[in-house]
């Protein structure tokens, strides 16, 4: 299912401080969103506030129903959006209770059950360490986890936070081969990252927090252009 989230004129405040103020912002339908700025600008609050884990001081979500994977993601969640915690919490059980855990009361037998989350965990490279407990995983690993439990929802927008600060090049082409997967489905995806990396490069679409609000900008345009550049100074160095 695709479903486009919008919020209007939202605001968040920490006692006297403004964190920001965004008069107006869409997500979806299958958008691929990279949304950066500095530390402690506010990214972290945005995605939470559009998952419907935080309520902002004052603007509107819309929809706005508030429910869905309460226990999983922390609090009560906006349904069909997922929050990927830039530090994932992880149940107390084995790597394949915790991805299994999202599709408890899917309509599926326990056959099917097994095979998507033996498939998302093959797809993260985790699928040998099914029955090992969490506790003996590395960060990396556990940052896999959780995003193999965050696939296997299908998600119509996956808010991913930080999602490949602790991972190396492999790990982050599989959630690459994720992500484009739900964007292939027709969900969206917004990413954060202090870094641009082939994930952030899935990206079409450029958020920035900067100076207590949001400056949105297509990011296929800043890489045209900068392709057109090159190939203007290509075209003039080659026409002397
Ligand atoms: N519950 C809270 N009470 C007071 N201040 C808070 C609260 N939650 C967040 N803040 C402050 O809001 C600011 C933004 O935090 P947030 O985690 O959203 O930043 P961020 O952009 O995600 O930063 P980073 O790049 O380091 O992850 C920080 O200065 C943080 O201390
Ligand atoms: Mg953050």
């Amino acid at each position: 299912m695709t479903i486009q989230l919008k919020a209007k004129q939202v605001s968040m405040r920490f006692k006297d401080r403004v964190l920001f103020h965004v008069p107006d912002l869409t997500i979806g339908p299958n958008a691929a969103i990279y949304l950066k700025g500095d530390n402690g600008v506010g990214k972290t609050t945005l995605l939470k506030i559009l998952a419907g884990l935080l309520k902002p001081t004052s603007g509107e979500i819309d929809p706005s129903s508030p429910r869905f994977m309460s226990c999983l993601f922390g609090g009560a969640g906006r349904k069909d959006v997922i929050y990927l915690h830039q530090s994932p919490y992880l149940f107390d059980g084995t790597v394949y209770q915790n991805v299994v855990y999202g599709i408890k009361h899917k309509r599926l037998d326990a056959q099917d059950k097994r095979a998507e989350v033996i498939s998302a965990l093959r797809s993260v490279g985790l699928e040998t360490l099914a029955d090992e407990h969490v506790s003996v995983l590395s960060g990396g690993e556990k940052q896999r986890v959780a995003m193999a439990r965050a696939w296997v929802l299908k998600p119509s927008i996956l808010l991913m936070d930080e999602p490949s600060a602790s991972l190396d090049h492999e790990s982050i082409e599989r959630l690459v081969y994720m992500a484009q997967d739900l964007l292939t489905h027709g969900s969206s995806i917004v990413i954060t990252s202090h870094q641009t990396n082939a994930l952030t490069k899935l990206c079409r679409k450029q958020w920035w927090i900067k100076d207590c609000t949001l400056i949105e900008s297509p990011l296929l345009q800043i890489i045209d252009k900068k392709q057109t550049d090159q190939e203007s100074d290509y075209a003039a160095s080659n026409s002397d």
